[in-house]
């Protein structure tokens, strides 16, 4: 594990980053409020906290993808030492899925109903990768190969209702990979999941980020999982953080006290 610093090995710093919805009346509902953590080149940091602490706005945020009604009222997020608070809706495109991608927890209603998933990856990988469609072709059935997707030749020519839950995942994540990104995002990705398929689909994610390379943020509430694959972890609570740090340090030696509680309420101790 690295020790590295914040300006040599950070790929993403979030900074003092606050902000809220616009109510009908004008009015900003916070709901962030100062967070400050950064993901590590070549880590896997874990988001973890209970519904409704902000994980995702911070996921979309990371996107670019936040809803309308949404206002950032201090700080500022760097990818790569680049504000991405700053960038404008062209810059965003050059950005979003060939630098950052991200993986939804629902695949089935993140994927395009009307188009095939072939066409999807061919798609994807003609715009991010400058080749011919039929090597484009060639690149998606192998990237579907690559996320054990079984006879992918045939299932290039299907659409997203035709594939369970878990094969969606597995198409939505060789859709983030086609595109060589830099930094992964995962919101909750086997959350809603059939829990016998879960684990293989962490599995896969995390060999996936791994054997690419990749930074990767994962969005979770199963700190079993968050112990067994990330190096890093971010502890949020109603939009603040509580604690940042190795998985090793903060799963082993919380400082915070609301850590401890997760901990204790998730049985991990009982386990380490
Ligand atoms: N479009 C929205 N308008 C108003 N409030 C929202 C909107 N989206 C999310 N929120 C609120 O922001 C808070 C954080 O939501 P979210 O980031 O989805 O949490 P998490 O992913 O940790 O469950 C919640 O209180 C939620 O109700
Ligand atoms: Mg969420």
């Amino acid at each position: 594990m690295t020790t590295s610093t914040k300006q040599s090995g950070d790929l993403l710093a979030v900074e003092n980053y606050s902000g809220g919805f616009l109510t009908d009346t004008g009015e900003l509902t916070p709901i962030l409020h100062d967070v400050t953590f950064s993901l590590r080149q070549g880590n896997l940091t874990a988001i973890v906290g209970e519904t409704g602490s902000g994980k995702s706005l911070i996921a979309l945020s990371m996107l670019g993808l936040t809803p309308g009604t949404f206002r950032r009222t201090t700080g500022s997020i760097l990818f790569d030492g680049q504000d991405l608070g700053s960038m404008t809706e062209p810059q965003w495109r050059q950005v979003r899925g060939s630098q950052i991608a991200m993986v939804f927890q629902d695949a089935r209603a993140a994927l395009n109903p009307v188009l095939s998933v072939g066409r999807q990856l061919i798609d994807a990988c003609r715009a991010n990768r400058g080749v011919s469609a039929r090597e484009a072709r060639t690149i998606a059935t192998e990237a579907l190969r690559d996320v054990r997707v079984p006879e992918p030749e045939q299932r290039m020519r299907q659409y997203p209702h035709e594939f369970s839950g878990g094969m969606a995942q597995r198409v939505m994540l060789a859709l983030a990979l086609i595109c060589r990104p830099r930094l992964l995002v995962l919101d909750e990705p086997t959350t809603g999941l059939d829990v016998t398929i879960q684990a293989d689909i962490m599995e896969l994610i995390v060999e996936m980020t791994r054997s690419h390379g990749l930074t990767a943020c994962l969005i979770t509430h199963d700190l079993g999982v968050v112990a067994e694959t990330c190096d890093d972890v971010v502890v949020l609570f109603n939009g603040r953080i509580r604690e940042v740090g190795t998985c090793y340090q903060v799963l082993t030696d919380p400082t915070d006290q609301y850590t401890r509680g997760l901990l204790r309420a998730s049985r991990f101790e009982e386990a380490a």
